[in-house]
């Protein structure tokens, strides 16, 4: 057996050891809370986005990969319509019945929400049911940019589709040619029950993560390919910042609407545009005085971003062909262009904030690091980091000691696997 073949295979058994910890570790949390185990476990990644960063509401392009941490929903289907919520991370509870849909209780807690609200969309849509026993857990930090609320809704679908099937019981593989209708599905969710007007990123990667892949999405057709993330020795490195502004909402939404407003500015010289995705930059920067500052900033973060996705999705694809195990040129560039888009987060769309930059600049200082940006909707949350091996060990305690020293807190780093999308494991798993 070649030696990396065997490499693959360790890791291989690694994952799978991982998996069935986490599995039986959810079930044993089933069973201490109704007594007997679940029938299936329902298992949603979170993200981190290696460029592509607002650009999925303008109808551009996106480069996340899923991450080896997860929300779970382990469950046992009822007979009546009763949904029976527990929720072990906040030790919070909650229930309510799936024929009164359209009645949110005041008291309802917000991760509840979540559960309410795909399952009244799910019976919407005339799919399927029933009621279940749950216990809800997961690793996904909340509120720190890796997605834990669509990982939340996915994971909430499936485990909904489950208990209204009879495939479940040995295991329940998500159609393909489903995955993208229930992405849309989760989005509406946070649109209608959460006040969050986001993009499809985050539901869609939680769906179609593939191991070791990167998922190049055109967030207009929902074409995609899964690009192989040959990254010679490195590892993705995301740093939580650890802060969280209130604003993140409003902000955002204040986004969709400025690059709305560009577009319709736009379409008086640039005829036949929908969205920020049809124009070339060229084209923006001979009229781009026209626009009020603020807009003209936000536009031309936008469309320089989706060039910076599709070059470095290209050049991956081609240092894909002759695999190196080195730091090659085309690996810095990659970099480069990570470093560009956090630049541009920062100065023209203005969704950085001082943890962010100087988790950043740290990174960035560090040799090893090929670059650095901030990742998700900003305003806290997290970086990510692309670090030589060699470097990690140097990475891991000048960004704790740097970070501490200058904002008062430790920052978590995490070091992450490009994992699976959303699974859904039945009786074979759970024995
Ligand atoms: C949040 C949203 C996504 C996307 C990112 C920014 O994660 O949920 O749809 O817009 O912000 O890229």
């Amino acid at each position: 057996m070649k030696k990396n073949v065997l490499g693959n295979d360790l890791r291989t058994l690694r994952n799978l050891d991982q998996q069935s910890n986490r599995i039986s570790s959810i079930a044993q949390k089933f069973e201490e809370t109704f007594g007997s185990p679940p029938t299936f476990i329902a298992s949603a990644p979170g993200r981190v986005n290696l460029i592509g960063e607002h650009t999925d509401y303008n109808d551009g392009y996106v480069f996340p990969v899923a991450i080896d941490k997860y929300i779970n929903i382990a469950a046992r289907q009822r007979t009546d319509r009763r949904v029976t919520l527990h929720a072990s991370d906040v030790n919070g509870s909650w229930e309510f019945n799936l024929d009164a849909r359209h009645s949110i209780s005041q008291q309802a807690p917000a991760w509840s929400r979540y559960l309410i609200g795909v399952a009244s969309l799910l019976q919407a849509f005339g799919r399927k049911i029933a009621g279940m026993d749950a216990v809800i857990t997961g690793d996904v930090p909340i509120g720190a940019g890796l997605s834990s609320s669509a990982a939340l809704s996915v994971s909430a679908t499936l485990a909904f589709l489950a208990a209204g099937s009879e495939l479940v019981a040995d295991g329940f593989p998500v159609p393909e040619n489903e995955k993208k209708e229930l992405a849309a599905l989760c989005q509406r969710v946070e649109h209608e029950f959460a006040g969050v007007n986001c993009g499809i990123m985050d539901q869609t990667i939680s769906l179609l993560g593939k191991e070791n892949h990167g998922l190049f999405l055109d967030c207009r057709s929902l074409e995609h390919e899964h690009v192989p993330l040959n990254l010679a020795g490195h590892y993705i490195t995301i740093c939580n910042t650890k802060v969280k502004r209130e604003l993140a909402t409003s902000e955002y939404n204040k986004r969709r609407a400025e690059c709305a407003k560009g577009v319709d500015i736009l379409k008086q010289w640039i005829p036949n545009i929908s969205s920020l995705r049809d124009i070339a930059l060229t084209d923006f920067k001979k009229h781009e005085e026209e626009l009020p500052i603020l807009t003209q900033k936000r536009c031309r973060y936008v469309i320089e971003e989706n060039t910076r996705v599709l070059d470095a999705v290209s050049l991956l694809k081609t240092r894909n062909q002759q695999i190196t195990e080195k730091t090659d040129e085309a690996l810095i560039q990659f970099g480069g262009l990570m470093n560009a888009s956090h630049n541009g987060l920062r100065d023209d769309y203005e969704v950085s904030c001082k943890e962010l930059d100087l988790l950043t600049d740290i990174a960035r200082s560090i040799t090893g690091v090929i670059g650095c940006r901030m990742t998700g909707a900003g305003f806290g949350g997290c970086t990510v980091s692309i670090v030589h091996k060699d470097a990690l060990e140097t990475f891991q305690t000048r960004v704790k000691k740097e970070y501490r020293e200058q904002i008062g807190i430790e920052p978590e780093i995490y070091l992450c696997r490009v994992s699976d999308g959303a699974q859904v494991f039945g009786r074979k798993e759970l024995s």
